[in-house]
């Protein structure tokens, strides 16, 4: 997924420096938490490789995507994949929203797309309520689901806004295509909090903390994928059809509170390493965060060059350099 602050380009990075600083080796059997896990990415890497993964994400598709990953192994039944692509569309909540055929005004997925969704949608719930497939199975087709409809969503980036005319990626039709099934260690666990709530009542070897780096909410960017993962029928407002996220909204996203949210992280985390991903045009400059953390043991920092989301450079944002410098704030507690 096309994600804001997705670290899959940062993966080999990451792993040499957590295995460096901890001295772990890989396959060896740690826990390890990814607790801003949004894709997973870095959550799956780390239970590729031995660990016992705890994620978590304040967005409930972040959690569907994380159940699938962190807590499903080979072999899972997907004969039923077929069954779900062959069924007719129908005019369900994607549709009525979020297409210009429903006249909602809005043109988030063509109309085949958007009742193709909802007709996915809808039967995965069915045939789960039903019994027909197991917990396993329905997180397996639902992180597939809202990993391929990404793939046809008539935006730039985010769902921030729609275009005006499909692109050609959106007028294609929709095919649900089936995620990776990630084998590693069996013993991980996915949370859907806030990541502020949840510190005190998990203990670890290392914390790995990727939180958002300036003041775009991804509740407000992602509102579409978090509709289709509840499929709650929400009251929608204005020209984007926005769910209500007001409970969603992140303490790491504004200047006001972002660093009493790190510092109380920081201060009640259960973990002998952590490692905090940030970049240099972030809500913290480095010194605050060094300050911070330096309070709480041995303070170490690795920096590596990165290449600009892609967002970045569409929504008139006068960004002068094309890459960031991404660093990784160690402390040994
Ligand atoms: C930079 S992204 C993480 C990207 C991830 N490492 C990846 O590679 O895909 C930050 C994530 O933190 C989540 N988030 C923001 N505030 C949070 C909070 N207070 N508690 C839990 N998750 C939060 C967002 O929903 C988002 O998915």
């Amino acid at each position: 997924m096309n994600y804001i602050g997705s670290k899959l380009s940062l993966m080999s990075f990451l792993e040499k420096i957590i295995y460096q600083v901890t001295e772990y080796k890989e396959n060896d059997n740690f826990v390890f938490a990814d607790l801003f896990a949004g894709t997973g990415i870095v959550g799956s890497r780390f239970k590729q490789n031995g660990c016992t993964v705890l994620s978590n994400d304040i967005q409930y598709y972040s959690y569907v995507l994380n159940k699938h990953y962190i807590e499903n192994s080979s072999p899972i039944d997907n004969s039923l994949i077929e069954y779900l692509n062959s069924l007719e569309g129908i005019d369900g909540f994607i549709y009525k929203n979020y297409c210009m055929g429903s006249g909602s005004k809005r043109n988030y997925f063509s109309d085949y797309n958007g009742r193709k969704c909802d007709a996915i949608r809808q039967n995965i719930e069915l045939l789960y309520k039903s019994n027909q497939i197991n917990t396993n199975q329905y997180f397996y087709f639902l992180a597939s689901l809202i990993n391929s409809i990404d793939k046809y969503a008539n935006t730039a980036s985010v769902y921030g806004a729609f275009l005006k005319h499909l692109k050609r990626s959106a007028e294609k039709s929709f095919s649900l295509e089936l995620l990776p099934i990630i084998d590693g260690c069996n013993r991980g666990k996915v949370y859907n909090k806030n990541i502020n709530s949840l510190i005190s009542t998990i203990k670890g070897d290392v914390l790995y903390l990727d939180p958002p780096y300036n003041a775009r909410q991804y509740c407000a960017n992602y509102h579409i994928l978090e509709t289709i993962a509840l499929y709650d029928n929400p009251i929608i407002n204005g020209k984007t059809g926005l769910r209500d996220y007001s409970n969603q909204k992140s303490e790491f996203c504004s200047k006001r509170t972002v660093e009493i949210s790190l510092e109380y992280l920081i201060k009640n985390a259960n973990f002998k390493y952590i490692f905090l991903s940030y970049n240099n045009e972030g809500l913290m400059d480095l010194e605050t965060i060094k300050k911070i953390m330096s309070n709480y043991g041995k303070y170490e920092i690795f920096t590596q060059n990165y290449r600009r989301f892609k967002a970045d450079k569409n929504e008139n944002r006068e960004h002068k350099a094309s890459s960031t410098a991404e660093y990784l704030h160690c402390l040994t507690k």
